[in-house]
């Protein structure tokens, strides 16, 4: 029989469960295998703390937001303090004392750099991308992304009602880490006039120009949607930075709406848990067939593994000729650069 553990790393987010249910479930049931579920990402694999995974326990998980057996953001391979130095060392051990053939590491381009350390120094690994920001190198697509698309959709639709009343600019500032694909996304999707983002460098004088224009053009109002990430004073949030510098120079009332958590919590969307259990069926299959040092990826919409040496360390973020941008700004979208 082989032992496997899994593990939830980085930020949590919509799918986690329906992961591990994934991996547990098929692992158990296709290969037989008895899985074990380490506490709080990298945390538990120092520590040794874990819990046992039967059938049951994966069973009514798939539609719960977070994560079952916890998360942190736990950098093993980073040394601060001198008791720093033995991590790696005590992993390795804990993963022989337990008698582990294999381990999932989920997470995002953080926990994929340790994954990638961790094969490195001989442990059997096997990462699958997870995080709202959809930022994972190797992948084009990670799971909760979409969950957290769909809630800041819908925040930017019931955002128009206040914007339409009342004639003002609502700001709403979507998370993403450095990356603009949740406001690229939820701004096309909600049909944002305006929209921000990291990898677009954006003039403030521009977007208050694309707001008095549409005043001019009788549209009072207008919706601006602003990834976390753009350059903005980090005393303030971008959205609120974006909300003086318009009311200080534009005829316009302004209010910002900071999304923050909730876009990483909750239920997962139908489309993530599908993926989500896609990748942790996967994930058990390549563990089965000692494909490891991999991470499951979505690559024109077929699963696949790339090397984990690949992934770590690098972010996948939207390019200024991403398709989307280029048919945004063809229907009038403005993305504050001319
Ligand atoms: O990576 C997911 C994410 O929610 C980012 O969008 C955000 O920048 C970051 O995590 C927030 O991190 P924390 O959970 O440490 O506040």
């Amino acid at each position: 029989v082989k032992r496997i553990g899994i593990l939830t790393a980085g930020g949590d987010c919509p799918g986690l469960n329906a992961a591990i249910r994934g991996v547990g479930k098929t692992a158990i049931v296709e290969y037989g295998m008895e899985v074990i579920g380490f506490s709080s990402g990298y945390t538990g694999l120092i520590h040794k703390q874990y819990v046992q995974l039967k059938e049951k326990d994966l069973s009514g998980i798939l539609t719960l937001g977070g994560t079952i057996i916890g998360t942190s953001r736990e950098k093993p391979f980073k040394i601060v303090t001198e008791e720093d130095n033995d991590k790696p060392a005590l992993i390795k051990q804990n993963y022989h004392d337990l008698g582990l053939d294999g381990l999932v590491c989920i997470g995002g381009n953080g926990t994929m750099k340790t994954a990638h350390l961790l094969s490195k120094i001989g442990l059997n690994v096997i990462g699958i991308p997870k995080t709202i920001d959809n930022d994972v190198w190797g992948t084009d697509l990670t799971f909760g992304f979409d969950s957290a698309v769909n809630i800041a959709t819908e925040a930017v639709d019931r955002l128009h009602s206040t914007a339409n009343s009342h004639g003002r600019v609502m700001i709403v500032e979507v998370m993403g880490h450095n990356a603009g694909w949740i406001a690229l996304y939820a701004g096309m999707a909600g049909g944002g006039d305006i929209i921000l983002i990291p990898e677009i460098d954006y003039s403030i004088d521009k977007v208050c120009n694309k707001i008095q224009e549409r005043y001019d053009n009788h549209k009072p109002y207008s919706i601006v949607v602003v990834a976390e990430g753009i350059d903005h004073p980090k005393t303030m949030s971008a959205a609120r930075y974006l909300s003086e510098s318009i009311q200080s120079r534009v005829d316009v009332e302004a209010r910002e709406t900071v999304l923050g958590y909730t876009q990483r919590g909750g239920s997962p969307s139908p489309m993530d848990r599908i993926l989500a259990t896609r990748y942790g069926a996967y994930a058990a299959q390549c563990i089965a067939e000692g494909n490891f040092g991999t991470m499951v990826a979505l690559i024109s919409n077929v699963l696949t593994t790339v090397p984990l040496e690949e992934v770590g360390g690098k972010m996948r973020l939207v390019s200024p000729d991403n398709p989307l941008v280029i048919k945004c700004r063809n229907m009038g979208v403005s993305f504050g650069d001319e």
